[in-house]
């Protein structure tokens, strides 16, 4: 028998979830839109509550793709409600204790949850993130990147949750300068997603450091400088360098500076979110538990709490540690998308 898919939420998002999920050709799939235009394009079973479809269905699988602002309530709900595998979007959630009470719940219920942070599914990442581990470029010391637009949380969570990945290291403290413009948000006045740029400190030293400002708009860049070579990303044109010191010269001294040479890599283009959300999907079909999900509750949990702390340590003008423990911060309930 088929398993059956829900997705919640059918906007630009959800959209790219159904398309995978139709292609994966196994799931009887549901779909819930608080917009009836929305849900009535589509020739499958529909429902305009959430709480409506978690009751009456038998759920295997339930993807939220609503806006942050709803993501703690429905997850919340269907893990009471017993569904026992959960694919987010990110943002997690729209406070850190509300990703914490939600951790909380899927391990009292034996829940598998994953979120949708897009690059732990790309292969070229896991590739490269092998080489480093391979030591192939030596430890990486600083990681920069650049997106411009702004949206720390909803665009910067991504590469916070990257800089994780590839560096196998948690966040120690940052230092942040948030845009105070007070731009606009480009989907409206009910979400607040200020850009800005800063240091990030790692518990393993590395370094990353971030211009995400709203006052130009350019792709992102990606640049991981190593111990021993470099790595250049420009995603958007398919540009992958890599460059590193032969075998030999990495027993040279750091302050000499050899010619590094390059190392042959295939990099993707802009990741196509049809195809990472079939992965993701996929991950979440195949996991026997949390561990086994590549981007779970916690890279959800610290991919908001890092830049809630940007955003607390440019009101102190001061560092923020992390994990951050105070509870009224913990608390604050951002607007983010
Ligand atoms: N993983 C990624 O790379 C990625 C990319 C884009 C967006 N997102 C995230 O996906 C989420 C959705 O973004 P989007 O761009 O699809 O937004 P969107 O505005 O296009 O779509 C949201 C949809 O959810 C519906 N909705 C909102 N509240 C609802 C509720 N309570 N019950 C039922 N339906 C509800 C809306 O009617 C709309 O159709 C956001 O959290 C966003 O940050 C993730």
């Amino acid at each position: 028998m088929k398993k059956t898919l829900a997705i919640i939420g059918l906007g630009q998002m959800g959209s790219r979830h159904l398309e995978a999920a139709k292609s994966l050709k196994k799931f009887k799939i549901i779909i819930c839109d608080l917009n009836k235009k929305t849900t009535n394009q589509h020739n499958l079973k529909t429902y305009n509550n959430w709480k409506t479809l978690i009751k009456n269905e038998q759920i295997d699988i339930l993807v939220i793709a609503t806006n942050a602002n709803s993501h703690f309530n429905i997850a919340s709900f269907a893990i009471k409600n017993k569904i026992k595998r959960i694919l987010c979007e990110k943002p997690l959630t729209t406070s850190i204790l509300q990703g914490e009470k939600l951790k909380k719940l899927i391990i009292k219920n034996n829940t598998l949850f994953a979120v949708n942070h897009i690059r732990r599914w790309s292969d070229s990442y896991k590739k490269l993130k092998q080489l480093i581990n391979e030591n192939r470029f030596g430890k990486i010391v600083q990681i920069y990147f650049d997106m411009g637009g702004g949206q720390l949380t909803s665009n910067g969570g991504h590469l916070f949750d990257l800089a994780r990945y590839l560096t196998s290291s948690e966040p120690k403290k940052i230092f942040a300068k948030i845009d105070d413009k007070k731009t606009p948000h480009p989907r409206g006045k009910k979400f607040i997603d200020h850009g800005g740029y800063g240091i990030l400190l790692m518990k393993n030293n590395s370094r990353v450091l971030f211009d995400m400002s709203e006052d130009y708009g350019t792709p992102t860049i990606i640049k991981i400088l190593c111990k021993y070579g470099y790595i250049l990303i420009d995603e958007k044109n398919k540009y992958w360098r890599c460059f590193a010191r032969s075998k030999k010269d990495k027993k040279l001294p750091l302050t000499k500076r050899p010619n590094l040479i390059q190392i042959p890599f295939k990099g993707h283009g802009m990741i196509n979110m049809i195809k990472s959300s079939k992965s993701s999907i996929k991950n979440l079909i195949a996991a026997k538990n949390n561990f086994m999900i590549k981007c779970g509750i916690d890279d959800g949990i610290k991919s908001i709490e890092i830049p809630i702390g940007a955003n607390i340590s440019s009101k102190k003008n001061s560092y923020v540690n992390f994990p951050i423990k105070n509870l009224k911060i913990k608390k604050k309930i951002y607007k983010f998308t």
